[in-house]
C-alpha cells in the first residue's frame, strides 16, 4: 500500500491552482439519471470517488467516454437497472444520492445501506422519510434500501438536522415529481445550490437554493445535463492553512473566496495574513500562531471539513484552544495521530481542547478518514523531521494531486509504494 513521506520544515511559496469540486461534481453525476441522453460535465476532479461514481453509474446502466482532461460525457438514455450495490456504496457514501434520481426516473431504487463511517454512524433516516413523503414505498431488506413508487408526488418535507446530500437527493426526487415539494431547514452550501442551477438550466424549477426552503415545481422530463464544477472550498482552505502552519506565502488561485468566509475569518484571528482577491486568495502565515476556537456549524459557519486541518494548525499556536465538533459525533481520530507528533489534545465530548506546543516531530501516523489524512500531511509539513502517512487511499478520495501540488510550493512530499 502506498504511503507519502513528509519532510517538514519548508514554508510553502508559490501558487496552488484549485480543482474542481469532489462534494459538488457527486451529486452533479447523479443527477445525470434523471436525463436520457449525453450529459457534459467539465472541471471534474480526478479522485476516487469520482471514479466510484462513475462506477456505479455504469452499473445502472449508463456509458461513458473516456474521461479526458476532466470532461466526461455520460450518456444515460439505457440506464434500466436500479441496484446500487454494496460493494460500491460502502466505499462511499455519497453514492446514496443515486436513489432520489433512480426513485423518480424508474419508479423504483435498491441501494444499499451505507452503515457507520470513520466519522460516525451517518445514518440516511432523514432521506428516507423525505421519500416516504412523496409517495414511496420503503422497505429494509437483507442491508439494502427498496425504494418503489408508480409516480413520486410533491409534498411538504421538514428536515430535523440540516442535511447536505439530504436535500440534494430529496431535491432531485422532486423535480420529477407531481406537482409541488417545498423542502424546509434545507442545507444551504454552495454545492445545494450549484445542484439547483445545474437542474434549472436542464428544465427543472427550483427556488430558493441557498435558503432555508426549496420549492420544486414538478416537471415530466429534463434535459441532459451541460455544466462546469466550481473549484473546491475544501482543498483551497486546505492548502490556506498549509500556507498558515508553514509561514508560507502561497497564492491559492481558481478558487471562490466567498465559498470560505468563516475560515479566512479564522485564519485572521490565528494571525495569518489573508488578502481576498477575485478568484484568488493569498495566505502568509506567521508565528506565533494565535490561539483560536471554533465550532463546526453546517454553511455558512466554519465547515467541519475543515476542522481536522484547524486542529493541526492549533497544534502549534501559542496557547490553549478549543474545538467544538457539531455535525458529527465522533470526528476526532486524527487527535490521537497528531498526538503521536508530540501534539497535545484532550478531547472532552464533543471538543477537542489543543493546548500549542513549541514543536511537531515526524512520526509515522495512520490516515483515518479523508479530512484526517489531509491534517496530517499539514502537521508534517510544519513537523521537524519526517512523518510517514500509511493509508493514503482515504486521500486519494478527495485530493487531486496532492503531493504535486504541494511540490510545486515547495513541500519535501513524496509518495512511495
Ligand atoms: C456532506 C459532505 C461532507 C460534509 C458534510 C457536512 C458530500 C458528499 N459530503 O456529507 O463532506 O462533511 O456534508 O457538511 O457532500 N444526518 C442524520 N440523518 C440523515 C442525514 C444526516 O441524522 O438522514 C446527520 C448526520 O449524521 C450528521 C448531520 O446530519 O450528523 C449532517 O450530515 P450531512 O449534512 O447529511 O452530511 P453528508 O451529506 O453525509
Amino acid at each position: 500500500m502506498d504511503k507519502i513521506l513528509v519532510e517538514g520544515g519548508v514554508p510553502l511559496n508559490g501558487h496552488v491552482k484549485i480543482s474542481g469540486s469532489k462534494n459538488a461534481v457527486l451529486p452533479a453525476l447523479a443527477a445525470t439519471l434523471l436525463t436520457s441522453g449525453k450529459n457534459d460535465i467539465r472541471n471534474i476532479p480526478n479522485v476516487r470517488d469520482v471514479h466510484t461514481m462513475i462506477a456505479l453509474l455504469k452499473e445502472l446502466g449508463a456509458s461513458a467516454d473516456s474521461f479526458h482532461e476532466g470532461r466526461l460525457i455520460l450518456d444515460t438514455s439505457r440506464v434500466n437497472n436500479s441496484e446500487a450495490p454494496y460493494e460500491l456504496v460502502s466505499t462511499m457514501r455519497a453514492s446514496c444520492m443515486v436513489m432520489g434520481p433512480l426513485l423518480a426516473r424508474l419508479g423504483r431504487a435498491k441501494v444499499s445501506l451505507p452503515g457507520g463511517c470513520a466519522i460516525g454512524a451517518r445514518p440516511v433516516d432523514l432521506h428516507l422519510k423525505g421519500f416516504a413523503a412523496l409517495g414511496a414505498n420503503i422497505q429494509l431488506q437483507e442491508g439494502y434500501i427498496c425504494a418503489s413508487a408508480k409516480k413520486l408526488k410533491g409534498a411538504r418535507i421538514y428536515f430535523d438536522t440540516v442535511t447536505v446530500t439530504g436535500t440534494m437527493n430529496l431535491m432531485m426526487a422532486a423535480v420529477l415529481a407531481e406537482g409541488e415539494t417545498i423542502l424546509e431547514n434545507s442545507a444551504r452550501e454552495p454545492e445545494v445550490i450549484f445542484l439547483a442551477e445545474i437542474l434549472n438550466l436542464a428544465g427543472a424549477k427550483i427556488k430558493g437554493a441557498g435558503e432555508h426552503n426549496i420549492v420544486i415545481d414538478g416537471t415530466s422530463s429534463l434535459r441532459p445535463l451541460e455544466c462546469a464544477i466550481f473549484p473546491d472550498r475544501i482543498e483551497a482552505g486546505t492548502y490556506m492553512i498549509a500556507s498558515a502552519m508553514t509561514k508560507g506565502e502561497v497564492e491559492v488561485s481558481c478558487c471562490i473566496p466567498k465559498h470560505f468566509e468563516a475560515l479566512s475569518l479564522k485564519l485572521r484571528e490565528a494571525g495569518a495574513e489573508i488578502e481576498e482577491r477575485e478568484n484568488s486568495v493569498f495566505v502568509r502565515g506567521s508565528y506565533p500562531i494565535q490561539p483560536v476556537d471554533i465550532k463546526t456549524q453546517v454553511y455558512p459557519g466554519f465547515a467541519t471539513d475543515f476542522q481536522a486541518q484547524f486542529i493541526a494548525l492549533m497544534t502549534l499556536a501559542a496557547g490553549s484552544s478549543t474545538i467544538n465538533e457539531t455535525v458529527f459525533e465522533n470526528r476526532f481520530m486524527h487527535a490521537a495521530e497528531l498526538k503521536r507528533m508530540g501534539a497535545d489534545i484532550a478531547i472532552q465530548g464533543h471538543s477537542a481542547i489543543v493546548r500549542g506546543v513549541a514543536s511537531l516531530s515526524g512520526a509515522p501516523v495512520m490516515a483515518t478518514d479523508l479530512r484526517a489524512s489531509a491534517s496530517l500531511i499539514l502537521a508534517g509539513l510544519a513537523a521537524k523531521g519526517i512523518t510517514q502517512i500509511s493509508r493514503v487511499y482515504h486521500i486519494d478520495r478527495g485530493y487531486e494531486k496532492m503531493e504535486s501540488k504541494l511540490s510545486r510550493i515547495g513541500a519535501r512530499i513524496k509518495r512511495v509504494k
